[in-house]
């Protein structure tokens, strides 16, 4: 039984093999062919999976400007394309090379999966700023919006709450939040960089920069709706200023007189007295909230992994954090988060260092390719095939966010691995040798820093791409008739590929 199965994998193989040889080039590898075709014949009725589609393209389609780039940017790939002779913002198409000069595996559009902050429209209050993404400025990203907020030293914002849950990881100085829920009990915390806060839904709470850095603080919120608008939060100064006086007085049993000096519009963000660090809240006759709003997020120590690191917070952890998970990620120069999917939740990226690209896999043979700078939004609808590379030569730092209570996703070189190697082998046509690399526990971010291991495989791996380049070229050019023009690897690719 064995050997009748190694039988049939070797002719399985053979016969792939054999109809991956081109009609149009059989002087190079005739020796195999005769041999191939022949074992290939011997089980052409039993499952030998001769190909019913040409080959995928050997482009191996590398990024074509880096911060070493100096030439402009122009919407050239190879022999694809031609240079931009009307009015060109170069200063985007630096930093989109990917939406400029395509990889030649994109195909179709995914909708706009990129937002940089740098694009939403600032609201200027004194004390601060802030800015949003929704729906508005991002069509697909309808599960979460984001909010980015700077508070100088002391400012507020103003005691408020809303109808969805407001997750938030603080970039910069810290931030002391307060709350009080449903059943009195209270929280008062400083959450500092690199840490979390999490409100559920219409518990009021308020935000305030300390002084533990002189700047204050500034801080990414996340909404789980995709159309949250901040500008619809409910605020104590507007309900006040929109409720009678008397009805004011009676609610607090007091003097209509002693509310003389409330705001008579909201502040949303104001100035301040920046708050000690150790500040407790009055003692409530019910206690405080069982459950921290609060994560210590940056002491956590990420898992190190051959490319890179990654950590996560989601209820397993941050039990109150029913709404919103995250993984934050850096990725070595050179590395890259793993080619995977969410199994249920859209991904809400957000970039903080490094650069990255990001192709959206959307299944029907539709593939977009995004560039991503800090301070720029990703959206990844659920179940959407993607990776994240670093293109730069410093670490890639981002956040993975969902809508979800638990972080999941699904690693393609995992499921790859654990499946029968002979069902995967008729798939892909790959060699024993390489299912048998695959690796059974997940990657997570794969590959290293110049001069890893990972480089040295990733030469021999680019060696064979020549080999069956060639192969691959010629067969390609057998179908130009058929199929009208197609290229191979492009001028830089050619390039990189010598180097090895
Ligand atoms: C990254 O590239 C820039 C631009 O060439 C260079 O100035 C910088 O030294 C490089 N950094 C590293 C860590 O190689
Ligand atoms: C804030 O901290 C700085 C030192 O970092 C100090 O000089 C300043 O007085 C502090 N301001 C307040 C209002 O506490
Ligand atoms: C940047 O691009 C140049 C070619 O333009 C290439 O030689 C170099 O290796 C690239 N650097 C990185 C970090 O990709
Ligand atoms: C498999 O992945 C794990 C991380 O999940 C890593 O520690 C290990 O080195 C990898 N094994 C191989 C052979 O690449
Ligand atoms: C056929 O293969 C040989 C050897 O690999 C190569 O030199 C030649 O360019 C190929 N011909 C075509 C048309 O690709």
């Amino acid at each position: 039984m064995g050997k009748f199965l190694a039988t049939v994998l070797c002719a399985v193989l053979y016969g792939s093999l054999a109809a991956a040889i081109p009609v149009g080039n059989v002087s190079a590898s005739s020796s195999a062919s005769s041999s191939t075709a022949q074992a290939a014949t011997s089980t052409s009725d039993s499952a030998s999976p001769s190909p019913t589609v040409p080959l995928a393209s050997d482009d191996p389609n590398f990024w074509l400007w880096n911060e070493t780039t100096t030439t402009d940017p122009q919407p050239e790939r190879g022999t694809l394309g031609a240079n931009i002779l009307g009015p060109q913002n170069i200063a985007i198409d630096r930093q989109n090379p990917d939406i400029l000069a395509p990889p030649t595996t994109d195909q179709g559009t995914v909708g706009n999966a990129k937002w940089p902050f740098s694009l939403s429209k600032q609201q200027l209050n004194t004390g601060g700023w802030v800015r949003q993404q929704n729906v508005q400025q991002m069509p697909i990203a309808t599960a979460m919006a984001g909010v980015n907020m700077r508070l100088e030293s002391g400012a507020i914002r103003e005691l408020h709450w809303h109808q969805t849950a407001e997750w938030a990881y603080v970039l910069s100085g810290s931030t002391q939040i307060s709350s009080v829920d449903q059943l009195g009990r209270n929280y008062v915390a400083t959450v500092r960089q690199g840490d979390l806060w999490y409100f559920p839904p219409g518990i009021p709470h308020s935000l305030q920069a300390t002084n533990d850095s002189s700047e204050g603080t500034e801080f990414l919120l996340i909404f789980p709706d995709g159309n949250f608008n901040d500008d619809d939060t409910l605020l104590l100064t507007d309900w006040l200023a929109h409720t009678p006086k008397e009805v004011i007085a009676k609610n607090f049993q007091d003097n209509i007189a002693d509310w003389d000096d409330i705001p008579g519009s909201q502040l949303y963000i104001f100035p301040g007295v920046p708050p000690p660090d150790n500040q407790q809240p009055p003692t409530s006759p019910a206690g405080e909230i069982p459950q921290p709003f609060s994560y210590a997020f940056s002491e956590v120590t990420p898992t190190q992994y051959t490319g890179g690191t990654a950590k996560i917070a989601d209820s397993t952890t941050f039990k109150v954090a029913t709404k919103i998970a995250v993984a934050e990620v850096t990725v070595e120069p050179g590395a890259m988060r793993e080619m995977h999917w969410h199994p249920t939740q859209s991904e809400w990226g957000f970039f903080l260092e490094g650069t990255a690209r990001v192709t959206l896999f959307a299944g029907t043979a539709i593939a977009q390719t995004f560039d991503y700078q800090p301070g720029d939004i990703s959206y990844i609808p659920t179940a959407y095939g993607h990776y994240v590379e670093n293109t730069g030569n410093t670490t890639l730092k981002f956040l993975e966010i969902f809508n979800s209570d638990v972080f999941q996703d699904v690693s393609l070189a995992q499921w790859l691995a654990l499946t029968p190697p002979a069902l995967v082998k008729q798939h892909l046509q790959l060699s024993d040798a390489t299912i048998s690399r695959f690796n059974r526990t997940k990657g997570v971010v794969v590959g290293g820093p110049a001069g890893s291991d990972y480089l040295v495989a990733e030469k021999a791996a680019a060696a064979g791409i020549v080999h069956i380049a060639t192969i691959n070229r010629a067969n390609q050019e057998s179908d130009v008739q058929a199929d009208g023009p197609r290229h191979g690897p492009d001028d830089e690719g050619r390039e990189l590929l010598a180097q090895y």
